[in-house]
């Protein structure tokens, strides 16, 4: 037996970075103020398969898709074998074959609809140009998009569940091969790789660190980019800005439907214990504005998932703290949190959603005061 050369550097260092960065992606996926991060490190996870997907094709023998064994039979009869010491196999065994593909394609098409979900929910990113006209199918494509991920999830843990039946079933070296890039065969069977594709390798990983990089250093780049743009309610309308955010912060009025601005602006005498009359003209004025931008004639996530969240039951709540997704978005905050002397009020948006009054609402501009704890 002896010791043959399988995997090139670049094989086993992508391997290792797809393994960090797509578990700190998945890690993140879940909590809205770290949303950019898990953008950043899914889209170099994205670059890192793209270049693995080209060295399939350009690489050295074993690297190659056309080394994969892709055959349904040698499939069943690897997998009938898996508690014997079976066949070795120099390049990706058949089992590994079929789930690295598998990877792969779940791999491109989660990245995808990322950046779709992304661009077309938040107006972020590449595909931010779509969010205008397809705001209704927003949750399509972040459905679909943490569908595949689990997939790919579940995919992982049948390719880890099958390494660990090589080592120390099969006592093959599958395993330590991605480590060091060596397996035992009978014959001589190694490769080397040419100039270029060194260099390609060189690429390849250079490309995927900088490109993590890049995406965290440069704010404003087009992967990333936040096209919601600030708006000032004192310009669009002075009295609105002037009477409504004389007490507390100005609402924006993409926060409620129009029913709910209606019975609002109908009952100002008594609007939560206060008295906020106003004069026929001005009251008139102001209702106009909030139902010309209430949520109904607004592209903004939270517009169409606050309206979403309200049915027949609950359909004239005019406090927005009272909507069943404003509740579910902060269910998980302390209420001693929203009482604490920085914070005041659930109402006081402000406090931790810092540009609300310009209309943003930012996943990236949630922040809790200092000192404050979910
Ligand atoms: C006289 C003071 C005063 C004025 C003027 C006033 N409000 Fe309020 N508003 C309040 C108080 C008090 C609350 C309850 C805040 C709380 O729960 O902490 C409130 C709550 C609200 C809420 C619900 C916040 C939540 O809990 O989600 C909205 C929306 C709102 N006001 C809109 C308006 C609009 C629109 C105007 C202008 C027509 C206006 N307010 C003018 C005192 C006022
Ligand atoms: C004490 C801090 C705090 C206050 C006050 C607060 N929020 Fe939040 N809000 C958060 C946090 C934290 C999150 C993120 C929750 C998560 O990760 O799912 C959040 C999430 C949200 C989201 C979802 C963001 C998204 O894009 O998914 C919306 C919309 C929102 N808040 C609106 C409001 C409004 C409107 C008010 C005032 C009526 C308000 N919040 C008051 C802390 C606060």
């Amino acid at each position: 037996m002896i010791k043959s050369y399988i995997w090139p550097l670049g094989n086993r260092i992508s391997h290792i970075l797809m393994i960090v960065f797509f578990a700190a992606a998945y890690l993140l996926g879940d909590t809205d103020e770290l949303l950019k991060y898990h953008v950043i490190l899914g889209l170099a996870f994205g670059i890192l398969v793209v270049f693995r997907i080209f060295w399939g094709f350009i690489g050295p023998k074993y690297s190659k898709f056309k080394d994969f064994d892709l055959n349904i039979n040698s499939l069943k009869k690897y997998l009938g074998s898996v508690f014997s010491k079976g066949d070795k196999h120099i390049g990706h065994n058949p089992a590994s074959s079929f789930a690295i593909i598998t990877m792969f394609i779940v791999a491109i098409l989660t990245t995808l609809s990322g950046m779709l979900a992304y661009g077309i929910e938040e107006n972020h990113g590449i595909f931010a140009f779509l969010h205008q006209a397809n705001y209704h199918e927003m949750e399509i494509f972040e459905e679909l998009h943490e569908l595949l991920a689990n997939i790919f999830l579940g995919v992982v843990f049948v390719h880890i569940a099958g390494s660990l039946m090589d080592k120390f079933i099969k006592k093959g070296d599958a395993v330590d091969s991605m480590i060091d890039g060596y397996k035992t065969t009978y014959e001589p069977a190694g490769i080397s790789t040419s100039w270029w594709q060194k260099i390609f390798q060189i690429v390849w990983i250079a490309v995927s660190i900088w490109f993590l990089y890049y995406l965290f250093a440069v704010k404003e780049n087009v992967f990333v980019s936040n096209f919601n743009k600030p708006v000032s309610y004192a310009v669009l309308h002075p009295e609105f800005k002037a009477e409504c955010g004389s007490c507390h912060i100005t609402y924006p009025p993409f926060l409620l439907p129009q029913k709910s601005w209606t019975a609002m602006m109908g009952n100002l005498e008594n609007h939560f214990g206060e008295d906020a009359s106003l004069d026929e003209v001005t009251r008139i004025s102001i209702l106009k504005f909030l139902k010309k931008n209430s949520a109904e004639n607004s592209t903004h996530q939270a517009a169409l998932k606050i309206t979403k969240s309200l049915d027949d039951t609950n359909k004239t709540i005019i406090a927005i703290t009272k909507t069943p997704y404003w509740k579910a978005k902060h269910k998980e905050i302390d209420s001693r949190v929203f009482l604490s002397n920085k914070v005041k009020s659930k109402a006081n948006c402000q406090a931790c959603h810092q540009d609300i009054e310009k209309g943003m609402l930012e996943n990236d501009l949630i922040q809790l005061p200092k000192g404050l704890k979910t």
